[in-house]
């Protein structure tokens, strides 16, 4: 039986760290980091994503606002707006919450932001300090499954890693920057063959494809480190009873919302991993307090503080 890795504990202490440094803004610069995130269309877990981005900025001190644009706004209008935002002395970090409603090329949009205030880390040319090794802004998710990685006192440096999931936002930067530590990274996906066989290799088993409940024992190595990035809505009972077993509080989240949050990896799990993170309560706090120091960082950088 492993060992539970909570999030929450982690992210309060780099929670912390932020609050100290962006009072010491305040004194130094008389102003605090700032942050804008946009959301284009009504996407209902985007909307929670960024409420939480906000509730996270407003208890650390930072500057926080979310910007609603509608999801027919135009392509011209959203570009003008950026480009506010990229002159605005107050904002020190952009996010512009993904996926876009159709009709945008997420792409495109993410290269009007500024690469000084990309705190998303997913700008062309904060990927490309990324693969050189260079310092820069990088992406949150990856940033905290690192910091979970470390507070579980597993080392990077010559284990063999395996990723599952090559998305912009998680495993290709992830695997970038484990390669970065020193690790022996294999990134899988829909199309690798004997993923079952490939992922019980590693040391370190990262889940990252949106598959609610995809990952079970057969994929994981005896006594492995799993980091569960999933987080999926599930509304058939039917399927969560199946993946988690009996589970009244699922049931009646359900019942109650239409959904509950699930991740890529099996709870069951935990009896044959050396840890494995819960989704929720796992990697999510992570990404916040990540896109927090980023926010910071950002503003350090601008300052050259
Ligand atoms: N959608 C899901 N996760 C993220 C994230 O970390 N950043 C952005 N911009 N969009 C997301």
């Amino acid at each position: 039986m492993g060992t539970w890795l909570e999030g929450k504990p982690v992210a309060d202490k780099i929670r912390d760290q932020v609050k100290n440094e962006v009072a010491l803004c305040q004194q130094t610069f008389g102003k605090v980091p700032g942050l804008v995130g946009i959301l284009v269309g009504d996407n209902p877990a985007s909307q929670s994503y960024l409420r939480m981005k906000e509730k996270a900025c407003q208890s650390l001190g930072l500057y926080g606002q979310v910007l609603y644009l509608a999801a027919n706004t135009a392509r011209d209008q959203l570009k003008a707006k950026i480009e506010d935002l990229n002159n605005e002395d107050k904002v020190d970090g952009i996010l512009v919450q993904l996926p876009l409603p159709k009709g945008f090329a997420a792409h495109e949009v993410i290269s009007w932001i500024n690469p000084e205030k990309d705190v998303d880390g997913i700008h062309p040319y904060s990927l490309g300090l990324l693969l050189q090794n260079l310092p820069g802004l990088r992406a949150c998710t990856p940033l905290g499954v690192l910091e979970l990685i470390k507070s579980a006192g597993v080392g990077i440096e010559g284990k063999d890693v395996v990723v599952i999931g090559r998305s912009l936002i998680v495993g290709k930067p992830l695997a970038a920057m484990i390669t970065n530590e020193n690790g022996t990274v294999t990134i899988c996906h829909s199309k690798t063959k004997n993923l079952a066989q490939v992922a019980a290799r590693a040391d370190i088993l990262i889940a990252a494809m949106g598959k609610p409940g995809f990952i079970g024992p057969e994929f994981v190595k005896e006594g492995a480190l799993v980091i569960d990035v999933g987080s999926n809505a599930v509304s058939d009972k039917a399927v969560v009873r199946e993946l988690f077993g009996d589970d009244p509080k699922r049931e009646k989240e359900i019942q109650d919302k239409g959904f509950t949050w699930a991740g890529d990896v099996q709870p069951r799990v935990i009896d044959k991993a050396g840890w494995l993170t819960p989704s929720p309560g796992g990697v999510g706090p992570l990404t916040i307090a990540m896109l927090m120091r980023n926010t910071l960082e950002a503003f350090k950088g601008r300052h050259h503080f």
